[in-house]
């Protein structure tokens, strides 16, 4: 535990100031991905938007995240006795477990909340506020958010790299190192989805553009090839946490078999980095999308090796392949998104029937762009 920490003085003063971060698709290599495996991903046209204000009428913390029905403040006097009095010597597992065990017990002392999601979110902002920071200082934080939450589009990981670059910004008052920023994503990262928590979702949604990313390290980042995709919300709740642990529970029962559905994904993923390069030299062809389709269903029947995917999941790629597309789950699975390639050979017609059907079944449906920015400060227009 360290010593109390002092009042706010004038200096404590910033400019207000926005930061946006987008939202990641996995492509291919959910899961493998923890284990070592190649995964690519890309960032996406929706982020989330963090304004950050000094509270220049009271000594008070405001948050204001509305998406998730938060409106909360606390005076920095409480804060600076239940958050900043814990602060983490160091950045092992153990110190960053007694930190949020430390934060828990602030927010539900207070009777705040009992809200999962909203509990989360809280933590994550003390977690990185106590972190970052030397000081409770007053401040005013609005969240708004066009990232469906918790649904597998790395919604935690672009609010965690929002907070971590406002936060260190108002700490250093300067541009932080998106380094620093996706270190401290991860660290909030790993509090709210476990320890086995790859890292994927803080890397793109700091650096963006297509990455790939391998063993906690981003191991390449290259332009955005033109791809149209499908991005499709099966409506159905999960936890990322949960389903790591479920994939976990079955590699110790048989790991020999479920290592080789490992490497058959990270086969998957490197024959896309392949298609990408190719895509980048020559153009995008229709034989590109061929062989992407292919990985896709390759990809798909893996994770369903797995039993990751769920009948939801699986009447959207149906509907998708009875129109000849294909399409696979995105990220955990268990329920949340499942993106359709659209190649540029199929029509709007196709598309629309597509979605339609989609919506018939109670599905919702988005054409989407990747989005080759990451991290951004002061870009109030991107949102
Ligand atoms: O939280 P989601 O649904 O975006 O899933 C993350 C992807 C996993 O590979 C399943 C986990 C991870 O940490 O990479």
């Amino acid at each position: 535990m360290s010593s109390p920490v002092t009042k706010t003085s004038s200096s404590d003063q910033f400019e207000s100031f926005v930061v946006t971060a987008p939202a990641k698709l996995i492509l291919f290599g959910e899961h493998s991905v923890v284990y070592g495996k190649t995964a690519i991903a890309a960032s996406i046209g929706l982020r989330i938007k963090l304004e950050l204000r000094p509270n220049v009428e009271e000594d008070r913390i405001c948050i204001d995240f509305s998406d998730i029905g938060v409106q909360k403040s606390w005076t920095c006097k409480e804060v600076r006795h239940g958050v900043f009095l814990y602060k983490p010597q160091s950045d092992s597992a153990e110190d960053g477990q007694a930190f949020q065990k430390a934060i828990l017990k602030f927010l539900q002392s207070e009777g705040n909340t009992s809200d999962k999601l909203q509990l989360r979110s809280l933590v994550c902002f003390f977690y990185l506020l106590g972190t970052i920071s030397e000081n409770a200082i007053p401040l005013k934080a609005k969240v708004e958010s066009k990232i469906p939450i918790g649904a597998g589009l790395g919604s935690s990981a672009a609010l965690s790299v929002c907070l971590a670059t406002g936060l260190l910004r108002i700490a250093g008052k300067c541009e932080p190192d998106k380094k620093e920023v996706c270190r401290l994503a991860h660290l909030s990262e790993r509090i709210l989805h476990g320890p086995l928590a790859s890292g994927l979702d803080n890397n793109v949604s700091t650096f963006g553009g297509v990455i790939a990313f391998c063993s906690g390290t981003l191991t390449s980042r290259g332009p955005l090839p033109k791809l149209k995709l499908l991005l499709v919300n099966s409506h159905v709740e999960r936890t990322t946490k949960s389903l790591l642990e479920f994939v976990r529970s079955q590699r110790r029962d048989s790991p020999t078999v479920v290592d080789a559905i490992m490497a058959a994904m990270d086969a998957v993923s490197k024959s896309c980095l392949v298609i990408l390069e190719e895509m980048r030299q020559s153009g995008i062809s229709n034989n590109h999308h061929r062989q992407l389709g292919n990985l896709i269903d390759y990809n798909q029947s893996l994770l369903e090796s797995l039993k990751v995917s769920h009948p939801s999941l699986q009447e959207i790629i149906e509907i998708a392949r009875q129109h000849g597309l294909h399409g696979k789950l995105t990220g955990a699975g268990g329920g949340g998104f499942a993106v359709i390639l659209v190649p540029p050979d199929v029509d709007g017609e196709t598309v629309a029937e597509v979605r339609k059907r989609l919506d018939a079944a109670n599905f919702s449906s988005w054409e989407i762009e990747l989005d080759p920015e990451g991290v951004l400060v002061n870009k109030e227009e991107t949102v």
